[in-house]
């Protein structure tokens, strides 16, 4: 797909087909975070791909508990993934120096690529940073500092899903040229 048409055409979806996903469309979304680029290039992330529908309950039973109930319609997408960060030691020794944690951008980076490969390949995604991390990684049986950084639900979106206005800043107010003012 053209990427302009790529690009407007991505939206988040929270309304999904019961439709599974093809395990070779979740390779290719893979494929496309492999090739994001990094800082130092340490590709500081690990994604687990949650397809099995009784471990998808288990876990949006206790991500999508309490405060964070909203998201439970995230359960509903045929598959959840979870990006889990791995930061390496030089471009955290660097991100310390800079005050920057430089494997939040290349996570940001890896998994908006899966997204937009997702979209090309006709499947709905949506981000996801509200849920309960303790869990998350209980369920997953993640432990010590390894940190849960982001969900994303991914699936066919509903027949009757419908996206409202894409609401964005005019270029102008977020860009200057010659001067950060
Ligand atoms: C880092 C990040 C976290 C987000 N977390 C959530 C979330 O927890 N729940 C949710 O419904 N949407 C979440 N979103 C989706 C945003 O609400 C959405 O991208 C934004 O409103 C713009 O709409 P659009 O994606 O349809 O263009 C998140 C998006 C990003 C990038």
């Amino acid at each position: 797909m053209e990427l302009d048409k790529l690009l407007k055409s991505r939206r988040s979806v929270r309304k999904y087909s019961p439709q599974p996903v093809e395990r070779d469309k979740i390779m290719l979304c893979l494929e496309a975070s492999r090739l994001a680029p990094s800082a130092c290039n340490a590709q500081p992330w690990h994604f687990v791909i949650i397809d099995d529908e009784t471990l998808k309950e288990k876990f949006s039973r206790g991500a999508f508990s309490g405060i964070y109930r909203g998201t439970m319609f995230a359960a509903r997408a045929p598959v959840l993934v979870a990006v889990i960060s791995d930061p390496q030691w030089l471009p955290r020794a660097g991100g310390a120096i800079r005050k920057t944690d430089f494997h939040l951008i290349d996570i940001g980076i890896a998994v908006e690529h899966f997204v937009l490969k997702a979209t090309e390949l006709g499947l709905g995604t949506c981000w996801i940073g509200w849920f309960d991390e303790t869990k998350a990684k209980e369920v997953l049986d993640i432990t010590g500092s390894r940190k849960v950084e982001i969900l994303l639900a991914m699936g066919y979106p509903a027949d009757d899903f419908s996206a409202g206005p894409q609401k964005r800043k005019a270029v102008a107010e977020f860009s200057t040229f010659n001067t950060g003012k």
